[in-house]
């Protein structure tokens, strides 16, 4: 990312210069579609991110200028002035949660840009509502926590998106830690930081370049489906709240009062839950077969019972398989996106050529590579 470009940008629109602040993007390595059941996710921060130029104005509006799209937009951040233009709703969604919470916030003029692949499942909207909150929390002093910041990108979604996303990108984005997979658990917020550098392989992303549209109708239907079957069997045991505090017996146990769509998703849910553990007490003796393993029962997870993949996911993952790939699978909400798979050094090659080859000659696409790198989430840069 050229932040020179920005920062010219920025001059010439506004006769200034601001402070730049970075939010990355993320993977996941498994735990998918289990943070809004309160399980648990192993999602780390990557070196795609969103950047934005920042300076209060004096005023009570923000003027903004998206230079990817080179589109501007200004509103006021009044209950009622929501603006038109969607990446707008990102901006002022984070303003309008930041002023919830009691806090001031006045106008101010950014121009922003980024290079993570949008509808790629690597988390670009939550990479820059946690860039907007934390340079906006660091520009007004206004002593908001990491913590408080991730929520706020998250009821961003929920309020001006529409998607009741759960809580996994923007923390990622927001604790990302460079070298490090986060073990989140998505109730109580507790995390570790578990370091990840698999000897002998290697993480890549495969990018479809597809992405499916009614996918966010899709996803808060997904959402919808874990709660009724959690509210059917808190019925019989009041102590569950959430599917985490569900296990397979207890959701036979109402095979007969909910839906049989609701149950296979809620019977995935429980399942990749353990599965996470499992892979998680994996990583800890360096066992990346069996974290691989898991990956594979993840994307048969997500595509038979889930269903969230697509063709295209599926030829990819399918492709993974015959090249001996150790992991594969889709990763984030689905629909699109990409596959994120673990690899052998000395199987890498070969595996791309025929991925890429293969998937360009069926879908007439040409997939893009991305090598995962592991980077530190939301922060203030400093430019000479
Ligand atoms: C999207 C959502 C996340 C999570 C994943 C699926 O990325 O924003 O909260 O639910 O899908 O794991």
């Amino acid at each position: 990312m050229e932040l020179k470009t920005i920062q010219e940008k920025f001059k010439s629109l506004y006769g200034t210069a601001g402070v730049v602040y970075t939010s990355p993007g993320r993977i996941n390595l498994i735990g998918e579609h289990t943070d809004y059941n309160g399980g648990f996710v192993l999602p780390g921060a990557i070196d795609k991110a969103m950047y934005c130029e920042i300076k209060p104005n004096g005023t009570d509006k923000v003027r903004a200028f998206a230079l990817d799209l080179e589109e501007s937009a200004e509103f006021g951040l009044g209950e009622n002035d929501l603006p038109a233009k969607q990446w707008a709703k990102y901006i002022y969604g984070v303003c309008r949660e930041i002023i919830k919470k009691g806090k001031s916030v006045p106008g101010f003029d950014c121009v922003f840009a980024g290079d993570v692949p949008l509808g790629a499942g690597m988390s670009s909207s939550a990479a820059l509502e946690s860039c907007f909150g934390f340079a906006i929390n660091d520009t007004y002093n206004l002593g908001l926590d990491r913590f408080e910041l991730a929520l706020i990108g998250q009821a961003t979604e929920h309020n001006y998106v529409g998607v009741k996303c759960g809580i996994m990108d923007q923390f990622a984005s927001c604790f990302g830690k460079e070298g490090s997979l986060i073990r989140l658990d998505c109730r109580s917020l507790e995390y570790q930081y578990v370091p990840f550098n698999p000897a002998g392989y290697r993480l890549v992303l495969v990018n479809t370049c597809v992405s499916h549209n009614l996918a966010e109708g899709a996803y808060n239907k997904r959402r919808h489906s874990c709660e009724n079957v959690a509210a059917a069997i808190k019925k019989r045991h009041p102590e569950v709240e959430l599917l985490r505090d569900a296990n397979l017996d207890m959701l036979k146990e109402v095979a007969n009062e909910v839906s049989a769509e609701d149950y296979i998703r809620a019977e995935f849910v429980i399942e990749e839950i353990q599965r996470l553990l499992d892979a998680c007490a994996a990583l800890e003796i360096g066992d990346y077969e069996t974290v691989g393993k898991k990956m594979y029962e993840t994307h048969i997870g997500l595509s038979r019972k889930y269903e969230v993949s697509c063709e295209e996911l599926d030829f990819l993952n399918d492709i993974a398989r015959e090249c001996g790939v150790s992991g594969s699978r889709v990763m984030g909400g689905g629909f699109g996106g990409c596959t994120i798979n673990l690899v052998k050094n000395e199987l890498y090659d070969g595996f791309i050529k025929r991925a890429t080859e293969s998937y360009e000659q069926k879908f007439k696409i040409k997939p893009k590579v991305y090598d995962v790198i592991i980077k530190d989430g939301a922060r203030k840069l400093y430019i000479q």
